[in-house]
């Protein structure tokens, strides 16, 4: 196995738009130890898994906005001073973005263009 890859990463698996959970059939390391992004067959874009405090989320690695990647992106949780969603977020990079890891909405307004997020299946839960 590849140390750089999150151990929680060998036994995640995404639920596609018909409820299925399939294991994604490839994967790549981001330098951080709670994402990873994979991609899925049947689903577009990139999905970047995060795990967070609430435990793991997906959603489509782009931005919205313009596209960006957001597998740079900064995670903002209840414990960061300035965010007070009370559900984690992910900032893009590029323009500041910050979208919902829960509804794939902005965060703050709850409305707009919603970036497709998905249900993570897990076998075994991540020791965090
Ligand atoms: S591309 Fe993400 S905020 Fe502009």
């Amino acid at each position: 196995m590849n140390p750089d890859r999150p151990e929680w990463a060998d036994s995640i698996e995404i639920v596609n738009a018909e409820g299925v959970a399939v294991t994604p059939t490839s994967w790549r390391p981001l330098g951080h130890d709670d994402r990873v992004a994979v991609t899925v067959s049947g689903i577009e874009p990139e999905i970047l898994v995060v795990s967070t405090d609430e435990g793991l989320r997906a959603i489509a690695n782009v931005c919205i906005h313009r596209g960006f990647a957001l597998d740079a992106a900064t995670l903002l949780t209840e414990h960061d001073e300035n965010h007070r969603s009370g559900t984690t977020c992910i900032k893009c990079p590029l323009h500041g973005l910050i979208l919902s890891l829960d509804t794939g909405l902005a965060c703050r307004t709850g409305k707009g263009q919603r970036i497709p997020t998905f249900e993570v299946a897990m076998q075994t839960p991540p020791d965090k």
